[in-house]
């Protein structure tokens, strides 16, 4: 297939880009974050007129798979009209231009499209009840989506790996932290499945293969909280775990509210796969390889380096807190 991945420069996008290059022909969209990664490029700012038709038209994609978002959650609730463009509006042009020119889709949404309150778990059939500006958006971007794609795949996701800028992902910001033995807090009551992004991009590509449509949560099979995931990364790489300590989020003095319990359920995927979705143990085992094998240098040597993929963004160099934290 020729593939059409949008935010091909973040977390997911370029991870996902990497992988699915191996069997199909990927072509990335990036606003200039990238330099010389092995797979073609398409330089555009989404939000232009016209640059998706003419990313859909030029790349001749079979499918798209549309990664591109504002995911830092704080930054959303200061900067809703912006987090609304993009998370929201976006995904709906996008699924239009696809639909009109028979193309599939699979758009990634957020298991945070949920409040949290449940015990959970959440299924696909629970009835979202976004809280805060970026799951707002996001859900809204879910909606959007399937009304002009009904055909389309939409991903509720949660993920961790290695980024282009070495600090795009929570898992980054534990390893980097306690590498330099700076103590961190991890949260008790935030509960959540993270899934290795590389494990993500294969099952993307497999719900895609497959054929799937619909809504689908594509997160890891184990719920833990914030504070366990960081511990279990601190044993992993043989840091101090007592540097992470047992916190509450209410404390964290966040701009934009979190869910507690976002424990969803992976039934209804490995139903349609067929088959067990990757484990967090043997997620985490890769992850850890990855780091000695010096996969987080080669993800690197793609950033662009006169312009840096923070100062680059949308976000004028803000500090960027990621969804997961
Ligand atoms: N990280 C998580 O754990 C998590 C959890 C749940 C859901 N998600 C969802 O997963 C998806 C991917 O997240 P991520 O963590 O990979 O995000 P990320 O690292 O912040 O990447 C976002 C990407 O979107 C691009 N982008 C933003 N605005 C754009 C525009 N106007 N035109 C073109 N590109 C644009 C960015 O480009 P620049 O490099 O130029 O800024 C970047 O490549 C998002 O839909 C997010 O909501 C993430």
């Amino acid at each position: 297939m020729r593939l059409l991945v949008t935010g091909a420069s973040g977390l997911l996008g370029l991870n996902l880009s990497l992988h699915a290059r191996r069997a199909h022909t990927v072509i990335g969209v990036d606003r200039g974050t990238l330099v010389a990664p092995p797979f073609e490029l398409l330089k555009m700012d989404l939000l232009e007129d016209g640059a998706l038709e003419r990313a859909v038209m030029e790349s001749r994609a079979d499918a798209v798979i549309h990664c591109a978002a504002v995911a830092e959650v704080d930054w959303c609730e200061q900067n809703p009209d912006l987090a609304w463009r993009v998370n929201a509006e976006l995904p709906g042009q996008v699924a239009t231009v696809c639909a009109r020119s028979g193309v599939g889709l699979v758009h990634i949404s957020t298991d945070a499209v949920f409040d949290g309150i449940s015990p959970g778990p959440y299924t696909e059939a629970d009835e979202p009840n976004p809280i805060g500006v970026y799951a707002l958006t996001k859900h809204a971007g879910e909606s959007a989506a399937l009304e002009a794609h009904p055909h389309a795949i939409v991903a509720r996701v949660n993920f961790y790996g290695w980024s282009v800028s070495g600090t795009r992902s929570l898992a980054e910001f534990f390893v980097n932290s306690l590498k330099a033995g700076i103590a961190v807090r991890g949260f008790t009551d935030v509960i959540f499945c993270p899934m290795l992004v590389n494990d993500l991009a294969t099952t993307l590509l497999r719900m895609l293969e497959a054929g799937l449509k619909g809504v689908f949560h594509s997160v890891g099979p184990e719920p833990m909280s914030k504070y366990e995931f960081g511990v279990e990364i601190a044993r992993k790489f043989g840091f101090d775990e007592r540097l992470v300590s047992a916190d509450s989020v209410e404390d964290a003095g966040f701009a934009a509210p979190r869910a507690h319990n976002l424990h969803l359920s992976v039934h209804k995927l490995s139903t349609a796969l067929g088959g067990a979705i990757p484990r967090f143990s043997t997620g985490l085992e890769t992850f850890y390889t990855q780091y000695e094998q010096g996969y987080p240098q080669q993800l690197r040597s793609y950033q662009q380096p006169s312009t840096g993929a923070q100062f680059d963004s949308p976000l004028g160099g803000l500090p960027r807190r990621r969804e997961g934290q």
